[in-house]
């Protein structure tokens, strides 16, 4: 038997291991190890019934996502599993850790499964771009019904085993801690009840009542439709389960399942999905800060400003029950800045998401301030006040005197000069950057800025803290803007320059929009407020303009659109009057309407050029991190794999020729990779 797998027989038990890390990932070894297994197991007469069980801190996590796109050596899933539901002894799934996709179907061919409470079991091959292809379509129907099959295959999230055990989707719970004398015991009782082998691919009666009945799967895609717009699995995944059900037997459903999951498999948004898996994961790698670097405990963290940002920066710590001093210039502004904090837990609390104890609980680890001295002794300080380099050196000049050695000193700036923060003190080897992003209590992303002298010991803190507080860490260089926001200035520049040139704000937004972003650039700005991202030096600009003008946006007088009642918008023609007069003021000649492409790729790959010139300055350690910044900072298609990857699929050599014919010169670095033949991301 492959090494990763192991047998042993209790009372005429036989026990199968598997223990494949870090996940049990089912690749070539697990599979072996599992057709090997069973062989043995099978023809032993001393065993009656077997327990499949792995260990580590999982059980199968699924199929090996990194085996996807080149051949599969043999065994492949199908063969192990018919090995498994075919097996002539009961065979029982003990489960823990999290079940899911190929695990979960595992699971699946067991004839029962018992899981611990603490487990979670699910199919997430959504989250992906595939369906569950290994069998997972045509067996979940016949365990919990049409209908859940849908929402839990289409959703994606993983169950937990409580939850599993109402759908039906295990038959027991086992005593936490207990899973192998657990499973042991209830594969005794089946043996000695004589039990029937139990193979969910012939059970009908979950399945029988949703047969002739289409309107299931059309209606379930149409109350998600925005939740799936762009996306390629969800529409497979409801022809898959209709499969299940309206296939003469149970072999051409599979059949059926099969062709769409190659499908999957082969589409472009699935390579993408793919992609960003691993890219979110590697975020965390920074070479020269290897993993054993020594850290800094957080036991306590200060955050001076409770405006719109340090308020949602103080509940990430908050939620995780670390105590929070939040500073504040008046007592006003910190009762604000609290009385947000309050209002935004007791709105979770009404939707049932936490109880009011745990409000309490949270809202009691905040201590208010009015001076910096009370930052004295925590172990990190986040600064979120006004956007202003002497405001910010101030602070960091006052920070210096006041808190302990060995506190690390952060800046939430945006666009500021982290390594002029720095030298406002006599430790800028402490002083890191925690961009985050708004709403900093929701938004997953959180650039690290690293200054020429932050610490290794800082930087790793910073790296492990994110990750503690459920944020997706990315390190960036110093510069304006940093990663996110740097490469997506082209695009709301580029935005208000093409209007100018013909084409009209709704004919953008509609391309923007189609691309796959939830809105697009003139939608956006008149949802945030023109006088919040309309504000320009001496020159003139559209929003500008528009504010001149009166109109703020949805929250005054409409902005480029104009707004009903119910918040229907339409084209404004003083928008329109204003474009206009400003292309009459710049000299800009009018050219008319572009093609959707033609817009995209007017707004985009200037976005792309910019992430290669980030590259280039070595701002981001390697191009994924880019996309993971503006997939999780800007919300940017994730089935387009972000802005390199997509710029890899569209081909440099046309990204460059495009960026030639707008008159932008492009990175050096695209330059050569477009010539070389080569792409920015695997
Ligand atoms: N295949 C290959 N590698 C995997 C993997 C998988 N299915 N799941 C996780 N890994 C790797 C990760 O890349 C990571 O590698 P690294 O240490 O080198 O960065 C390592 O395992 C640990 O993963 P996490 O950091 O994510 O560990 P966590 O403990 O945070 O989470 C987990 C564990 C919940 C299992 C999470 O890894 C996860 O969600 N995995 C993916 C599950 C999944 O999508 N399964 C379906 C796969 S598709 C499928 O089964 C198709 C089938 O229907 C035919
Ligand atoms: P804000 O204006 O909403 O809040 C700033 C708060 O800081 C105010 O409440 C103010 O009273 C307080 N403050 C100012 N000086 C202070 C001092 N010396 N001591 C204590 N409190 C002081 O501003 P916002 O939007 O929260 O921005 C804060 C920082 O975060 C800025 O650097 C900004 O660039 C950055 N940022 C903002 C994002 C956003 O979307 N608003 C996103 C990411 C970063």
């Amino acid at each position: 038997m492959s090494d990763v797998g192991s047998i042993s027989i209790e009372d005429g038990i036989g026990v199968l291991t598997i223990d494949n890390p870090p996940v049990n990932a089912l690749g070539l070894r697990a599979r072996q190890a599992l057709r090997d297994g069973f062989a043995q197991l099978t023809a032993d007469d001393s065993v009656r019934a077997i327990v499949l069980i792995c260990a580590g801190r999982t059980f199968f996590a699924g199929a090996d996502i990194s085996e996807f796109g080149k051949p599969i050596e043999q065994p492949d899933l199908a063969a192990v599993f018919g090995i498994v539901e075919n097996a002539t002894k009961p065979v029982i799934a003990a489960i823990h850790g999290t079940a899911l996709g190929g695990g979960y179907e595992t699971a699946l061919v067991c004839h029962y499964r018992i899981a611990v409470p603490s487990a979670k079991v699910g199919l997430p091959e959504v989250n992906l771009g595939l369906l569950p292809g290994a069998g997972g379509t045509q067996r979940l129907p016949r365990v919990v019904g049409v209908e859940a099959a849908l929402e839990i295959i289409g959703g994606g999230k993983p169950i937990p085993a409580k939850k599993a055990l109402e759908y039906g989707m295990i038959d027991a719970l086992a005593e936490e801690g207990k899973l192998r004398e657990d499973a042991i015991a209830f594969a005794k009782k089946i043996v000695v009840e004589r039990a029937p082998l139990l193979r969910v691919r012939d059970r009908e009666d979950k399945i029988a009542p949703a047969r002739g009945h289409p309107e299931i799967y059309a209606d379930y895609l149409k109350k998600n439709a925005r939740a799936f717009r762009g996306y390629k699995a969800p529409g497979n995944i409801a022809k898959a389960v209709e499969a299940s059900v309206e296939s003469p037997d149970f072999e051409t459903g599979m059949t059926r399942e099969h062709a769409l999951f190659e499908e999957l498999l082969n589409s472009t948004e699935s390579a993408a999905q793919r992609y960003y898996f691993f890219a979110e994961r590697e975020t965390g790698k920074v070479p020269d800060v290897p993993s054993g670097t020594p850290t800094i405990d957080i036991v306590r963290v200060g955050v001076i400003g409770a405006g719109t940002m340090g308020g949602g920066i103080a509940m990430n710590f908050l939620n995780v029950g670390t105590p929070v001093t939040l500073v504040e210039m008046t007592q006003e502004a910190l009762d604000r800045g609290i009385g947000v904090i309050r209002r935004n837990y007791e709105a979770t609390a009404k939707k049932g998401r936490m109880t009011d104890a745990q409000v309490e609980q949270r809202m009691a680890l905040i201590t208010p301030a009015l001076g910096l001295e009370a930052l004295a002794d925590v172990d990190l300080v986040i600064e979120a006040v006004f956007e202003e380099i002497g405001i910010k050196k101030d602070v960091f000049g006052k920070l210096d005197a006041i808190c302990k050695q060995g506190a690390i000193l952060a800046s939430n700036t945006s666009f500021l000069d982290l390594d002029e923060i720095a030298a406002a003190t006599k430790r800028p080897e402490w002083v890191v950057g925690l961009h985050f992003f708004s709403p900093a209590n929701v938004m997953r992303l959180l650039e690290v800025v690293r200054g020429r002298k932050t610490s290794k010991e800082v930087v790793a803190t910073a790296m492990k803290l994110a990750k503690a507080i459920g944020k997706v860490p990315v390190l960036a260089g110093v510069c304006y803007g940093f990663i996110a926001n740097r490469i997506m200035r082209p695009y709301m520049t580029g935005a208000d320059d093409l209007v100018l040139e013909g084409p009209t704000p709704p004919e953008v937004d509609k391309a923007i929009y189609d691309y796959g972003f939830a809105m697009g650039p003139f939608q956006m700005i008149d949802l945030v407020g023109l006088d919040v991202i309309g504000r320009g030096g001496n020159e003139r600009t559209l929003g500008g303009d528009l504010v001149k003008r009166d109109r703020l946006g949805q929250k005054k007088n409409g902005g480029f659109y104009d707004y009903d009642e119910r918040r229907n918008a339409t084209f404004s023609p003083v928008a329109a009057e204003v474009i206009a007069d400003l292309a009459r003021h710049k000299g800009v000649e009018n050219k008319g309407g572009l093609p959707a492409d033609a817009i995209v790729a007017r707004l985009l790959y200037p976005v792309v050029n910019e992430g290669a010139k980030v590259l280039q300055e070595g701002i981001a350690l390697r191009a994924s991190d880019i996309d993971v910044a503006a997939i999780l900072g800007y919300n940017w298609p994730i089935y387009t794999g972000g802005p390199m990857f997509w710029a890899d699929t569209v081909g440099l050599d046309k990204v460059v020729e495009g960026l030639r014919a707008m008159g932008i010169e492009p990175a050096e670095i695209l330059v050569g990779k477009a010539k070389a033949g080569e792409r920015f991301t695997r």
